[in-house]
């Protein structure tokens, strides 16, 4: 089956077992090529398959957008992940010895069914799904990426949250032999991130395993990422070895590292301004324009994602609690 066709069919849809254990080889097998050092090296790999067109039901509900997506070769050179450096195309050169296989994520805390699993495991019986999201960064740029993954909310569910579960802690893998980045003191490592629990069980918030068909390059956080597009980018953390429900808020490292610049929600906000940073608009990486000079367009609340996401956050003043 063509992997455009797989991702098309509605997860509703009562799949037959062949074409299910089918999708399921095709989620577990994205997953593992980067290991094999498939991923990560656009040359050496078949062309990119045609760029969906997204259901209108679906452009609707925010799970796709009709603007124009960023390039391949962008998304995949122009990254943040600073345990391979702080410059942007540091991670693209320095990312490729990362091992993502085997890979394991500890999950536990306030769960009934705490435990270490491999990357299979995590996603065992889950369809994978495209969508095409907008990617905006607190630095004002932004991409629209193709993901391809399952949804947060059917993985955190199978270790069964228990009620006192009110956030959802994320910790990246830190490992100075793979990751020369973590040998430097620019954060305190291991880079971690959290969502609330309602956020974290939001239908948008995603667990990605590809980028436009295709297994997740190391530099883009291979072998699973956090994608949560109503919020700054630094909250999708990367390469994730640990998931864990807590009854408090947990630290993060932008927050933990200057409180005044990076708050734990991050909703994208045009109205409040990053202190080195005006909010207000962002310059979009999309097609063929040169990076440098890419289209400066006007940031949205919520990243455009309002309608879906802005009930969750009714009484709270959206200025204080950035
Ligand atoms: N996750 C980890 N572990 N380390 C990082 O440095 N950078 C964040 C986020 N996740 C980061 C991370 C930031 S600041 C952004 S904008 C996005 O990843 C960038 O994702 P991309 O490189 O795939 O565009």
């Amino acid at each position: 089956m063509d992997l455009r066709d797989a991702l098309r069919i509605p997860a509703a849809d009562v799949t037959p077992e062949d074409v299910w254990k089918q999708r399921r080889r095709l989620v577990a097998g994205l997953a593992a090529l980067p290991a094999l050092g498939i991923a990560g090296c656009a040359e050496a790999e078949p062309p990119l398959p045609p760029a969906p067109t997204p259901a209108p039901a679906q452009v609707q509900d925010g799970f796709s957008t009709d603007e124009e997506p960023t390039r391949w070769e962008d998304a995949t050179s122009y990254n943040n992940f600073y345990e391979f450096g702080s410059g942007k195309s540091d991670p693209s050169r320095a990312a490729r010895t990362l091992r993502t296989h085997p890979w394991q994520v500890e999950v536990g805390g306030e769960c009934g069914r705490p435990g270490v699993v491999d990357l299979d495991g995590l996603l065992e019986g889950l369809l994978p799904e495209e969508r095409i999201y907008r990617l905006r960064c607190v630095e004002g740029w932004s991409m629209v990426i193709p993901w391809l993954g399952v949804p947060l909310a059917s993985v955190l569910r199978r270790f069964e949250p228990t009620s006192r579960a009110r956030y959802v802690a994320f910790t990246t893998l830190a490992d100075p032999e793979q990751m020369p980045g973590v040998r430097q003191r620019t954060i305190r490592w291991p880079y971690r991130e959290g969502l609330r629990i309602d956020e974290a069980m939001h239908p948008l918030a995603f667990l990605a395993t590809g980028i436009y068909g295709r297994p997740l390059p190391q530099q883009n956080g291979a072998p699973v990422r956090l994608v949560v597009p109503w919020k700054y980018g630094f909250k999708s953390i990367k390469s994730i070895v640990e998931i864990r429900f807590t009854e408090k808020m947990p630290p993060t490292s932008w927050n933990q590292l200057q409180p005044r610049e990076y708050g734990f929600f991050a909703n994208v906000n045009p109205r409040v301004d990053h202190p080195r940073w005006s909010q207000a608009t962002e310059r979009r990486i999309a097609g063929t324009t040169s990076r440098l000079v890419a289209n400066r367009i006007e940031t949205r609340l919520f990243n455009g994602y309002a309608d879906q996401v802005a009930s969750m956050y009714s009484g709270m003043d959206l200025a204080r609690w950035y």
